[in-house]
């Protein structure tokens, strides 16, 4: 008996070493869970956030983040992976972003989304508690420092993942459909298909100016805190039908195995900011203005309209 323990255990330390703990969104291997397997799961940086936009603080010396190389990504193949948890793209190194505090290079691109029967959702970050219906995630590492991703992704300054919110909109977006016409060949866990490479550039929203900008991690287990975070605020924009696809084509079960699950609902809920500060490269607030300076107007407003009724009462009482 105390033999089968030992065996048990020292078999869920390798898998658990090795990255291949089981873990899923729902259930007792959910994300409430992931803490016992995976530690940096329960720590104080994790992602992703619900963005507060009154605590935001706008850093104007933020410049554009300049993606280089996503226009032409190579002539060989790129390999789209269902690897039960989401879609993954591969991404060649020499695609690279400028406009960080390092150069960072592309490793893969990812997807997280609701289910089309719960419409609330779908998206890891939200922006004052609201949830766009899915999110891409492009994730890169620090190729100053390190030699690839799987050393990058331990190190406090690893890894730079983009956060583009996706959002419904009437018309078709044909960057998309580079990766959505793909997903009936990989409708199972651990399959794959070859890609023709295609405009990267074109998944993410034109404006790359305005962005929120924060320390945090991956949002699967292991959790790494390793992430420095764009999340933009302009969303990428497909059709109802291109979302329904994403929703409705993979399974996050192996062939054969039965019941087969679809998969969705692979987003993390928002996480603490605790001693974090989002700063974004915007001014943040309704109309472009900081709350700070929304209560400045208004103050001033105010003044004014007293000034002009006590000037009209005065001239009131003198024409008396
Ligand atoms: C990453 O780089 C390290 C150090 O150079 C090397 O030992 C390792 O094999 C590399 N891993 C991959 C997946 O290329
Ligand atoms: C992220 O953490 C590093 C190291 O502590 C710090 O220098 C940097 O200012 C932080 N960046 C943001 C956006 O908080």
């Amino acid at each position: 008996m105390l033999l089968v323990l030992t065996l048990w255990q020292a078999l869920s330390q390798a898998l658990a070493a090795s990255g291949g703990s089981h873990w899923t969104y729902e259930g007792s291997y959910g994300q409430a869970h992931w803490p016992e397997k995976y530690p940096d799961c329960g720590r104080q940086a994790q992602s992703p956030l619900d963005i507060q936009t009154d605590l935001v603080r706008y850093d104007p010396s933020l410049p554009p983040v300049e993606p280089e190389g996503y226009r032409n990504p190579g002539s060989g193949s790129l390999t789209l992976t269902n690897n039960g948890h989401t879609v993954q793209l591969s991404l060649p190194e020499d695609l690279r972003l400028h406009g960080l505090p390092s150069i960072y290079s592309a490793a893969q691109l990812h997807f997280h989304w609701g289910s089309s029967k719960d419409r609330a959702g779908g998206s890891e970050h939200r922006v004052d508690g609201l949830a766009f219906p899915a999110e891409l995630h492009v994730v890169h590492f620090n190729s100053e420092k390190y030699a690839n991703l799987s050393v990058a992704k331990h190190q406090p300054d690893g890894l730079a993942v983009l956060g583009i919110f996706l959002e419904v909109d009437s018309v078709e977006n044909p960057a998309y459909n580079h990766i959505l016409d793909h997903l009936d060949r990989i409708t199972y866990a651990e399959q794959e298909v070859a890609v023709a490479p295609f405009s990267v550039r074109e998944l993410l929203p034109a404006h790359l100016g305005h962005y929120y900008r924060y320390n945090g991690s991956l949002t699967t287990p292991p959790c790494y805190q390793s992430v420095l975070w764009t999340v933009f605020r302009q969303p990428a924009r497909i059709s109802a039908a291109q979302l329904e696809k994403l929703q409705k084509s993979l399974y996050s079960t192996k062939d054969g195995k039965t019941p087969s699950e679809l998969l969705v609902g692979n987003f993390r809920v928002p996480q603490f900011l605790n001693q974090r500060v989002v700063f974004s490269s915007f001014p943040v607030g309704p109309s472009g203005y900081s709350a700070g300076e929304i209560i400045a107007i208004i103050i001033v407003v105010l003044l004014g309209c007293l000034g002009v009724f006590l000037a009209g009462w005065i001239l009131a009482k003198r024409t008396r």
